[in-house]
């Protein structure tokens, strides 16, 4: 018998979420039937979209969802031998069992040298979501400036690395001066602290004096509408995320940046990566290639211990992460 740790949605968040908010529940899994497999969490995520979908797709006392790398400890599905890696989206959980229609097999020839984290991360989820948001959604060209926002996070840092390797200027911003120092590594052109700089008008200005051409949105709130006024005219806008509204308990109303839209006759388009699922595969490839190559950097903010998933879920969602925010089990 294998014995189960889950975290579960003990109580809906109500603005910022609470340790009180999650139970740990123990529980002995059945054996597998035929098709199915036993799991074994390694890598845990976690991400900001599971505040705000936790309110549109859980109800209290569900399982948290999320994704992990596990491995397979015993098989009836031939399709996942025993000791293959997959990633599951299993939720917050040791174990599980599945019937294999959830769980996509690692990359067949993932380098035994590359931590599988990285299938959480760079070359995972937050990856997919930098190169289609960059290529599928705003089209970036060499020569163009763009900025982004949450820019030392899982996504951004992926966002701002692949723009440079398509000959671009890239601005980013970031909630401490460490991150910023840490763009600049990743070869950012500008980097500036969100929280400390006097005027965010004035930062955006400096950083690129004729303004942005696309505008990788990762927080929302009052940094996109002061960022909107910064855009040249015919500009692109990927909304990738508004992270900055994700714990508001009352939503936030305003300002709006519908003139700038218009003035300037932006493009501002929202996305959610699993629009290109059919794509994955190859654009998954795509990174692996530049990691390959050193063209990519791959941070991470582990974690140790399934314990302390709702510390780490919290941590990352107050900035402590820089990179992908993981836990190892
Ligand atoms: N559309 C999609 O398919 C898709 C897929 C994945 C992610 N996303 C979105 O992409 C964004 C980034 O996600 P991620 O996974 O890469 O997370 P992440 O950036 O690794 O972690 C979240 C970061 O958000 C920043 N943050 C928190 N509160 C903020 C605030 N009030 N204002 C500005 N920044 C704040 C923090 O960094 P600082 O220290 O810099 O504040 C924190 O480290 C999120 O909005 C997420 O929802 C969208």
């Amino acid at each position: 018998m294998v014995q189960a740790k889950s975290w579960i949605l003990a109580k809906h968040f109500d603005g910022f979420p609470k340790k009180s908010d999650f139970n740990l529940k123990v529980e002995e899994l059945p054996e597998p039937k035929n098709g199915e497999v036993v799991l074994e969490a390694v890598f845990l995520s976690v991400d900001p979209y599971m505040r705000p979908f936790s309110k549109l797709y859980m109800k209290e006392g569900d399982v948290m969802i999320g994704t992990q790398v596990a491995k397979v400890i015993q098989s009836k599905n031939s399709a996942f031998p025993v000791g293959s890696h997959v990633v599951s989206s299993c939720g917050w959980t040791t174990h599980s069992i599945s019937d294999g229609k959830d769980l996509t097999p690692v990359i067949s020839d993932w380098p035994k040298d590359v931590s599988l984290s990285l299938a959480l991360g760079a070359i995972g989820m937050p990856g997919l979501t930098a190169l289609h948001g960059l290529e599928d959604v705003l089209g970036l060209k060499e020569g163009e400036t763009l900025l982004v926002n949450a820019a030392a996070g899982a996504v951004g840092s992926v966002v701002g690395q692949i723009a440079k390797i398509k000959g671009c200027k890239v601005v980013g911003s970031a909630g401490s001066e460490a991150k910023v120092a840490f763009l600049k590594e990743l070869g950012f052109d500008e980097a500036f602290n969100y929280k400390t700089v006097s005027s965010l008008e004035e930062a955006l200005r400096k950083a690129s004096p004729d303004g942005y051409d696309c505008f990788f949105e990762n927080v929302g709130g009052d940094f996109s509408y002061v960022a909107f006024q910064q855009m040249k005219y015919f500009g692109r806008v990927a909304v990738c995320g508004s992270i900055s509204m994700y714990n508001d308990a009352t939503p936030q109303i305003g300002p709006f940046p519908h003139l700038a839209i218009m003035w300037k006759e932006l493009k501002v388009e929202g996305f959610m990566q699993s629009r290109w699922k059919d794509r994955h595969p190859e654009s998954l490839r795509r990174l692996m290639g530049w990691y390959r190559e050193g063209k990519l950097q791959c941070r991470e903010h582990i974690t140790k211990g399934f314990e302390n998933m709702p510390a780490a879920f919290m941590g990352m969602l107050k900035g402590d992460n820089t990179g992908k925010a993981i836990i190892a089990v």
